[in-house]
Order: structure tokens, then sequence, then C-alpha cells
């Protein structure tokens, strides 16, 4: 297999159709066997595609939602600016209904409303031209975050270092580099040497199915691990660093990420690892105090016991509990990286400055 770190940090994971009528994404259920792009033209499909994760990661969510909106708000048929507004809302309640864990799905759709809200003496059609430039520039802005997270995250790895990295922030889950792995591929480009682990992810395997895909295409050395074997790794001396992504940092540091990551920063700790959140602003839910306000998307128990199993691994009558995402405390955080700076200790002031 040819190595090709462009064809990884480059991919059209979420794009707008160029007639606008449809959202088209990389169906990320089907890596890392097949790379097929879909349509998505109406609401529930859209609200399917986020709720089954054919698209995920908390960037890429918000993207994908800026432009779902958007092609739902063409297909109106009116010119009546309270009925516009009434139906815009309608569309934007009902797809932040679809997860309710990563911030910036109800963040892009915000951004999106207001777009509408501030413009009411315009006519729909103006509106319509305003959303198109809202949506492009949402995710136009995400591929400039995503390469600075990248650069100050770089800026915190040694050459020959091992870097453990949990589910997955890359490429697919934002735009271009990622998040908690951009600095690995950026690595990579600039010539520095490192290790990568990446743990599969349990129970949907996004570490497994899209990280090492990810990064052993760009030519990063990667090896894969199930969760329960990131202790070892540690203690064998083979991690200098843990690096994840987020899904809504609370304004105290502490950070939802995907189930298992508060494990890691555990085992970081007691290794004395240093364990680096990274994310954009628009990730940072200054609303939520802590991760106490946090709410934890549940999903289906099959996702544990028959996805993925030619046969299911358990009696049907066994209950599961099925958490997506935790939190992690932020007194087990080295520092969270934005695209702004290196946030450190003590968070209540760190994160408060970046939106001064
Ligand atoms: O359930 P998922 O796959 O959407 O969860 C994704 C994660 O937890 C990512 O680490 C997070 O969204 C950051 S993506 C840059």
């Amino acid at each position: 297999m040819e190595h090709d770190i462009k064809a990884v940090t480059h991919i059209d994971n979420v794009k707008l159709s160029e007639d606008r009528s449809a959202v088209i994404i990389i169906d990320q259920t089907l890596l890392p066997n097949e790379v097929k792009y879909i349509s998505l033209t109406n609401d529930k499909e859209m609200w399917d595609a986020i709720n089954l994760l054919q698209v995920r990661g908390a960037p890429a969510i918000g993207i994908c939602a800026g432009y779902c909106i958007y092609v739902l708000a063409r297909q109106f048929d009116t010119e009546d600016y309270d009925e516009f507004l009434r139906r815009f809302r309608e569309e934007k309640d009902y797809l932040n209904s679809s997860r309710p864990t990563a911030v910036n799905l109800s963040w892009a759709l915000g951004r999106m409303e207001k777009v509408v809200t501030d413009n009411k003496g315009k006519s729909v059609q103006e509106i319509l031209t305003l959303l198109e430039e809202e949506c492009l520039a949402i995710h136009q802005e995400d591929i400039a975050m995503c390469r600075a997270i990248s650069e100050y995250g770089l800026s915190l790895i040694h050459d020959g270092d091992g870097i453990l990295t949990h589910c997955n922030a890359g490429p697919l889950a934002t735009s271009r580099y990622g998040t908690g792995q951009g600095p690995l591929f950026l690595a990579k480009e600039k010539g520095v040497n490192i290790h990568v682990f990446a743990d599969e992810t349990r129970p949907l395997l996004q570490g497994a199915r899209l990280t090492s895909y990810e990064l052993s295409r760009a030519g990063v050395d990667v090896t894969l691990i199930c969760d329960n074997m990131a202790s070892i790794v540690m203690k064998n001396g083979w991690v200098q660093a843990c690096m994840v992504g987020c899904d809504r940092v609370a304004a105290n540091g502490d950070a939802a990420n995907k189930i298992g990551t508060s494990g890691v920063a555990i085992l970081a700790k007691y290794y004395g690892i240093p364990f680096y959140v990274l994310g954009p602003t628009s990730t940072i839910d200054m609303n939520c105090k802590t991760g106490g306000d946090i709410k934890i998307e549940l999903r289906d128990p099959e996702e544990i016991k028959e996805k993925f199993y030619a046969k299911p691994m358990a009696l049907p009558e066994v209950k599961c509990y099925n958490p997506s995402f935790d939190v992690t405390d932020h007194s087990l955080i080295t520092a969270i990286i934005t695209e702004k700076g290196i946030c450190r200790p003590p968070y209540t002031e760190s994160l408060a400055a970046l939106f001064k």
C-alpha cells in the first residue's frame, strides 16, 4: 500500500454538493473496508447519519449540521420570514436531538440560527445566501483551527516519542489534520519520528477502524492495541505522552470524550505520563461549570453484545450499560490545547482567558 499523507489529511469527509441540494459525507461506518460517499437530502437521512455515526467526531458533526440546516432551509419554499424562521427552528431542534454530548452540534446550529435572526429585514433569498456563506465559513475555520491545534500539539512532542491515543480525532472526525491526532500527522509531514499506540476503542472501534487506518495510510508508525492494553505499554516505558480529542469541555477543564478516555488519563497519571486534550474553542462550553453538567449519550446494548460479531456474545437477557462518553477530571489533564494556544491549570482561569 502506497503511503500518501495528503490523501489522508485532505480527504473530503463532509461537503456540500455542487448544486447545494445535498450534504455529501463519507459513510464512516463502512471504514476501513469501503470508502463510500453518501448523499443526505432530507432531515431524516441527516438525523440518522449523525445518530448512527456515519458522520462522527465533534467538529465533523458541527460542520455537517451547518451544511444540513442550510440544505433543508433551501427546501422551505416560502418567502415569508416568520414562516421561514419557524421551520428553521423546527429543523434545528430536530437535528440537535440526534446526539447530546458533542457541543459542536448545537454550536454550529446556533451559529446558523443567528444568521437568520440577525437578518430579519432581509429577503429569504438574501438570508439563504448568508446561510451558505456561514456554513462554508464554519468548515473553513475548522480547517484553520485544526492546523493551529496540530502545531501547538506538535510543540509538545519530541523526536522518538511514543504517543498513545484513544478513539478517532483525526481528519475523518474534523477537517484536515484533526485535533487529538492532528500533531501525529504533522509530525510525519515534518519528519519528526514518533510511534503511535492506537486504542481500538470499544465498542464501536473508532480506534481500530478509523485511527489506525488513517495513520497507517499516512505512513505513521502505528500499533493497534485493545483498550485494556494501555497500562502495559505505559508500564513498558513506550509512551511519552497521551493525546486525545474532546466532545465538550466544561469551564473547569473537565473534558468529555469517547468512553474509556478517563481510564487512560488515570493510567497516565499513575505512570507519570503527560495527558493532553486537544480541541477547538468551539468544543469548550462555558455554560457547563463542571463535567457533571455534561449530558452523556447512552447507546444501544446491541453495540456491545452483537455488533461486529458473527453471533451474539452475550445472552439476550443480559443487561448492558453502554455510555458513549466519559468525563476526564481536570486534575488528570496536563494541558488543553486549542487553536488559540495551550491552556494549563487552573483551567477556570486559562479557559476563561480564551473568551476574553
Ligand atoms: O462517538 P464518536 O465517534 O463521535 O466520538 C468521537 C470522540 O469521542 C472524539 O474523540 C471527539 O469527538 C473528538 S473528534 C476531533
